[in-house]
């Protein structure tokens, strides 16, 4: 069997009018026939839930003609190209039909049995569940082979990424379909397994999770996590200011699904400090307050994540205890002198990969109470982080900080961690994202492209491993695993093998 998507002709049916069925269909009439202009017949369970549906495109549209950005013959062609369905039965010409009503199995289930008695056996069905296993939602049918996911962004007609997941039984023709609608609804089509949270919604997890544990061992604040992440790494939010605003309500259950849904695999371990704002109802910016206070406009109350030595250096003077460019660099640009042996005053800079600061000073032989270890991953003429050994002293520390500000960069000081917090937030973002291209969740360049543009990451999971130094991120989670004694940090097969090859996390075999 197969469907030919390009046709002129082509009828998609969308059912559920909501949020993401209102976008769906406006990508699916909107434009020519090459880029979308297809017919879209939308029906809703409410009464005049599907017109009022078509009222909201079409007034979008009209703003968009307000600023020249389209004609009113374009307005006019996708009023034309959308339908509104008073009864299910009206979608019986469909050749497709994408579902996104409420996300419940047993109103899936229903709708997919009753749309099963409309449609002829050829008609592919397709579900927008973020959460749900398109296997079960497939079960009971007769005809499992046409059945997909289709897991569409919000909003819609912004996010260009959709995820075609292909469950046990569908056949590739389906997917091979899917994917050229998707590309004729001007998406950019990932085909996924049939696996909890998909793609991007599993490689989320990795952020919100690492970013809970840093927070949860104490190491650093959610203004210090989400402000490495943005001057350090280049990402736009941080996890912290990101699960504001998605809606704790929202990301704390997702996060449980997804742990539950591989079984309790560590990495995916979600944190009870995240579970006690969902019980406190601290939603996020909806409910005024959640890792952060919004103020009465909801602007964002962030406490800071600068370090501002209270010391004026006596002297310009730190140690090198070993030969390191980038640390090299960043001393002469703070127009400091190195010295090269111990003069057993001054601030000692390491700049470790994967260890904290105890382990190094203790491996190293040095001095505990003058060592300042310094993390030199990503953008450093933005953002220095700092960690010092318990029992150091304040005051050689904050030398170090003073001396390091004067390159221009703001300085976070955080508590011994291993991995600081860019290294470590990295290094389980792209080795999650190893663990799928490994599993087959999707190919690696599609994790990649599904993570940039499903989550506005500045490079996907396997690009930032290659970002960090394969090697490094390899050895990052070693020292993680090492320090912490916890599984959830062990390297992926895929990223291991890769590192050992001296190979790019991107190689595929
Ligand atoms: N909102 C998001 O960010 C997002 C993103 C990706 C996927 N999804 C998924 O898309 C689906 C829809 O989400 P939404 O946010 O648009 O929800 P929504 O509540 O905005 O819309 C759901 C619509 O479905 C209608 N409906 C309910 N049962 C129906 C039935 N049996 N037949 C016909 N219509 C019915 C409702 O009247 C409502 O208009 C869910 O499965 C959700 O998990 C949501």
């Amino acid at each position: 069997m197969t469907l030919d998507v390009n046709r002129p002709d082509l009828v998609v049916g969308v059912v559920g009018t909501g949020a993401m069925g209102r976008g769906i269909a406006q990508v699916t009439a909107q434009g020519s026939p090459e880029r979308g202009g297809m017919k879209a017949i939308m029906f809703d369970a409410a009464a005049g839930g599907a017109a009022k549906a078509k009222a909201g495109i079409l007034e979008t549209l009209k703003g968009l003609v307000a600023k020249g950005r389209l004609t009113d013959a374009d307005v006019a062609k996708t009023d034309a190209n959308l339908g509104i369905a008073d009864k299910l039965e009206d979608l019986k010409a469909c050749h497709v039909v994408v579902e996104a009503v409420f996300e419940n199995l047993e109103v899936k289930q229903k709708l997919f049995g009753e749309l099963e008695a409309v449609v002829p056996p050829e008609t592919i069905l397709a579900s927008n569940t973020s959460s749900i296993r398109i296997a079960s939602i497939a079960r009971s049918l007769k005809h499992r082979e046409r059945v997909c996911g289709m897991h569409y962004f919000n909003p819609v007609p912004l996010m260009k990424l959709v995820e075609v997941i292909r469950a046990a039984d569908t056949a590739p023709w389906v997917t091979d379909a899917m994917v050229a609608l998707g590309k004729r609804q001007t998406r950019v089509p990932v085909v996924v397994g049939d696996t909890p949270g998909f793609l991007v919604n599993l490689g989320g997890t990795a952020i919100g999770t690492e970013g809970l544990r840093i927070l949860q061992e104490g190491r650093a604040t959610p203004s210090q996590v989400d402000a490495v992440m943005r001057d350090s790494c280049g990402f736009r939010m941080g996890p912290f200011e990101l699960m504001d605003l998605t809606g704790i309500d929202v990301n704390f259950p997702a996060r449980k699904i997804i742990y539950e849904g591989f079984f309790h695999d560590r990495r995916m371990t979600p944190s009870p400090y995240h579970e006690s704002l969902y019980a406190a109802g601290r939603l996020g910016r909806k409910t005024g307050g959640g890792w952060y206070a919004y103020d009465a406009k909801g602007a964002k109350v962030d406490p800071g994540a600068d370090h501002l030595p209270s010391v004026v250096p006596a002297t310009r003077v730190v140690v090198m205890d070993s030969h390191n460019e980038k640390l090299v660099g960043l001393v002469m640009a703070a127009g400091a002198q190195a010295l090269g042996a111990d003069d057993g005053r001054s601030p000692i800079l390491v700049a470790p990969i994967g260890k904290d600061c105890t382990t190094t000073v203790v491996e190293r032989g040095l001095d505990p109470r003058r060592t300042v270890a310094i993390d030199l991953t990503g953008d450093i003429a933005k953002r220095l982080t700092i960690m010092t050994a318990p029992g150091a002293d304040d005051l050689v520390r904050d030398a170090a900080a003073a001396i390091l500000a004067r390159t221009g960069a703001k300085v976070t000081l955080i508590k011994d961690s291993p991995g600081f917090i860019a290294q470590r937030m990295c290094a389980m973002i792209a080795n999650l994202g190893c663990e799928m291209a490994m599993i087959g969740i999707a190919s690696a360049a599609d994790v990649d492209t599904a993570m940039t543009l499903g989550l506005n990451y500045p490079r996907g999971p396997l690009a930032l491993a290659d970002w960090l130094g394969v090697k490094d991120c390899h050895e990052i989670l070693l020292q993680l695993q090492a320090i912490t004694g916890d599984d959830r940090y062990r390297p992926s097969q895929w990223l291991r093998r890769r590192a050992q090859l001296g190979l790019s996390a991107m190689t595929i075999e």
